[in-house]
């Protein structure tokens, strides 16, 4: 099979030809019709994630199908389509997992892609509790980043304490915030989105923002503050400053939710401590979470916005992801 591997921290990809694996105990193969290129994907390519072992295939945004089934795996036929996200599984039995806290699961926290090769490649072998089941009116290559960008963003937005109505903001609008904007609208919440520049302001509004704010040219924590301050602002900016920026714009009780991967943020604890406002992290989520994610999608017509690239092309898809210029996606598709 074909596969991209990144060699070593920094490396650059390389198309390299593999053994198609076969599926231990407890996984699946599936056959990769279409992977999204997620920013975390940098987490590999630039070496930035702890104890990465490489040549490592990178790839968490998967949809495929059930090629080859391990021993003890049951309720998954061949054929089926599955989608693969980050999170690949916990051991489910250690403490931590038992109180529900699977990010501190010590025995096996997997993530695709990262502890395991990925979906940039015809097929990949993944843990069978990291399957989410495809719906037939989704097509692979359009909802391939649904599984990265639509889980992470979807989930934020369902486990915030924003109520229908609520005004919700979406900070940064590329693949994740894309998405964001059109789940937070058609969750019912008021949808502001924040980008930097005018040019992204009717694609925002097609999407469902309700109100559209330049970062460049405004301040986004007083216009937010404007419109009544937000119950909830979901940041996937990769900017600790655009984060910094915004934090001001929550109403009181309002939650801040951190998604992108940006450096220390500057927050005024005064602004925290007068109106008991919050900031949080979150983590995209499991397998299960991604299949409402799925069936939300088809059920609501959310759908990603991509540019679709072959494998062959990994390096300009990539650096087009990189360059935040694509609209919203980058994907490769296999059968390109
Ligand atoms: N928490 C999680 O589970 C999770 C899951 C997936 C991804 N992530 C992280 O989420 C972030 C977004 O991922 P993505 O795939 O959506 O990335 P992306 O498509 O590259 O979008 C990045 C966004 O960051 C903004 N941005 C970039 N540079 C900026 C700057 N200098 N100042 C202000 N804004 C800037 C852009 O905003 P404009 O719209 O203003 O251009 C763009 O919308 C990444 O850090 C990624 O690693 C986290
Ligand atoms: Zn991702």
């Amino acid at each position: 099979m074909r596969a991209v591997q990144v060699p070593q921290a920094k490396g650059a990809f390389q198309i390299v030809e593999m053994e198609i694996p076969e599926p231990p105990a407890g996984w699946v193969r599936v056959k990769v019709q279409a992977c999204g290129i997620c920013h975390s994907d940098s987490l590999v390519k630039d070496g930035l994630w702890p104890g990465i072992q490489y040549p490592r295939v990178p790839g968490h945004e998967a949809i495929g199908t059930v090629e080859a089934i391990g021993s003890g795996v049951e309720g998954w036929k061949t054929g089926q389509r599955v989608g693969v996200g980050w999170h690949g599984g916990h051991c489910g039995y250690c403490d931590s997992c038992r109180r529900g806290d699977f990010f501190a699961c010590q025995i096996a926290l997997l993530t695709t892609g990262i502890s395991f090769d990925g979906g940039y490649a015809e097929y990949l072998n993944a843990p069978a509790k990291a399957l989410a089941s495809m719906p037939d009116e989704l097509s692979a290559v359009e909802s391939a980043p649904l599984m990265c960008a639509g889980v992470t963003t979807f989930n934020a937005l369902r486990n915030s304490a924003a109520r229908a109505g609520d005004l919700v903001a979406v900070l940064g609008i590329g693949g994740l915030g894309h998405l964001g904007v059109q789940y937070a609208a058609k969750m019912g919440f008021r949808t502001v989105a924040i980008a930097r520049g005018k040019d992204k302001e009717p694609l925002a509004r097609e999407l469902g923002a309700a109100q559209y704010i330049d970062s460049q040219a405004q301040n986004p924590a007083a216009e937010l503050q404007k419109l009544g301050g937000a119950k909830v602002v979901i940041a996937t900016v990769t900017n600790a400053d655009a984060m910094a920026a915004t934090i001001g714009g929550l109403a009181p009780n309002g939650v801040f939710i951190v998604i992108g991967a940006a450096g220390p943020i500057q927050v005024d604890p005064l602004l925290l401590i007068s109106g008991a406002r919050s900031v949080k992290g979150w983590y995209s989520g499991t397998s299960i979470d991604s299949q409402d994610t799925l069936r939300f999608s088809a059920l609501a017509g959310v759908k990603s916005r991509n540019e679709i690239y072959s494998l062959s092309q990994v390096s300009e898809a990539y650096d087009r992801m990189m360059s935040g210029k694509a609209r919203f996606r980058v994907v490769l598709d296999m059968a390109r």
